[in-house]
């Protein structure tokens, strides 16, 4: 019988034969693990995606869900509400603001790689990704430098979930209250002395003359942080993962600069971090003979989608030449990935500077350790080795 849990540790390290499957002979699966439909094929993803009506993220769009979080904040709400909130803070992440912020992200990478010359062996995620993250994200969402350490930790055990409960442990909630917290000391800060940056504004935003309540601030503030910290680290390291994997790709990269632009949007497709969200129907919906039912939440495994055979040529094969379009990496339509402007940008300048010291490296592990997360999937350590 086939199972498709997205708990289980072997979908953590592989899930790619379990997703041909659901492609192939279950596009419309139910999962009684997960307790949802799992849609698998691009197409029905871009449907449902373009489909908010029905697919709504209003009960939430992280497979195993936050407590509070639904209805409040960008990823649980639906339009016309998610659209003035997102209308709200999109200005802040448009290109043309972020450009005012490459060369301070050229100089924390610069600073970053610089500490690894000399040395044959290093922890790409402890070294270098996940500071370099941290602090990239406290220069785009203007929050104070100090607490970056403790930040970076809370929010990658938000985002993970407890293998055998299935749910959110305690260590999880603890860290995501901790996330709030430190989220309200921040708007406290910024309503004292307001300094027009991100938080200060929608510390004090109204949407159709109602004050964003006070919960809305805090959670959108609170998913910004994680968001942007564990979707930007986890991809970093997925980028490094498969460029160490591809000797051409990496020597290609490093020779022309200009070519990590198409290397990254190859990677968001063949093994984003960003794996699976999840959707709600608002109405029942009949799919491949399978009849799925108003209040049943659905899958939609991105991670799936990205490599559909039916949408991209050869998609199991990492190919920097290909420019993927309609990849799912970022997810699409009103939901689309708020940073990807950010991402794109930090990506791309955060591996410039490695490899200007580092230019060519091995993994050293060929079993890695996954994260256990029912949404993300990246491993937790990454030792590369100069080649
Ligand atoms: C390479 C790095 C990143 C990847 C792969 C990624 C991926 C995604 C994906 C797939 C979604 C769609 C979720 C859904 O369908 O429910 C999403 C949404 C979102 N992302 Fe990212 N993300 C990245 C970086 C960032 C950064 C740096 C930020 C912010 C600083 C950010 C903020 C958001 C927000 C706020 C949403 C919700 C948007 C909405 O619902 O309107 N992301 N991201």
């Amino acid at each position: 019988m086939f199972v498709f849990d997205p708990y289980s540790p072997a979908i953590d390290a592989d899930p790619f034969p379990a997703y041909r499957r659901l492609r192939d002979e279950f596009p419309c699966f139910w999962s009684p693990e997960a307790g949802m439909w799992v849609l698998s094929r691009h197409a029905d993803i871009v449907t449902a995606l373009n489909d908010w009506q029905t697919y709504s993220s209003a009960k939430g769009n992280l497979m195993t869900e936050l407590p509070n979080r639904a209805g409040a904040t960008l990823g649980t709400t639906d339009p016309p509400r998610h659209d003035r909130l997102r209308g709200l803070i999109q200005h802040a992440f448009m290109k043309r603001n972020l450009e005012t912020l490459a060369e301070p992200i050229r100089a924390i990478a610069a600073e970053l790689a610089a500490e690894l010359a000399g040395r044959d062996r290093f922890d790409y995620i402890g070294d270098f990704s996940s500071k370099f993250t941290v602090r990239v994200l406290f220069a785009v969402l203007g929050l104070p430098m100090g607490d970056e350490a403790t930040v970076r930790e809370k929010a990658v055990l938000m985002v993970q979930s407890d293998p055998v409960t299935r749910t959110k442990g305690p260590e999880h909630i603890a860290a995501y209250e901790w996330m709030q917290a430190y989220a309200a000391r921040i708007i406290a800060l910024r309503r004292a002395e307001p300094c027009g940056d991100l938080i200060s504004l929608l510390s004090s935003a109204e949407i159709d003359g109602d004050r964003l309540e006070e919960r809305e601030v805090l959670l959108t503030i609170t998913t910004l942080i994680m968001a942007g910290v564990e979707s930007l680290a986890g991809f970093l390291v997925m980028f490094a993962l498969n460029l160490a994997d591809h000797a051409e790709a990496r020597r290609a990269v490093v020779a022309d600069p200009a070519l990590l632009a198409d290397a990254i949007e190859e990677s968001l497709r063949y093994n984003t971090s960003a794996q699976r969200f999840r959707r709600c129907l608002t109405r029942d919906v009949t799919l491949h003979g399978e009849t799925m039912k108003a209040g049943d939440f659905v899958c939609l495994a991105y991670g799936a989608g990205n490599r559909d055979e039916r949408q991209f040529p050869n998609p199991d094969v990492y190919d920097i030449g290909r420019k993927p379009r309609g990849h799912l990496g970022f997810g699409g339509s009103v939901h689309a990935c708020l940073g990807t402007a950010i991402a794109r940008m930090a990506v791309r300048i955060g591996m410039e500077e490695l490899h200007r010291v580092v230019p060519d490296y091995a993994r050293v592990e060929t079993d890695l350790p996954w994260m256990p997360s029912s949404t993300f999937r990246s491993p937790t350590r990454l030792d590369l080795v100069r080649a």
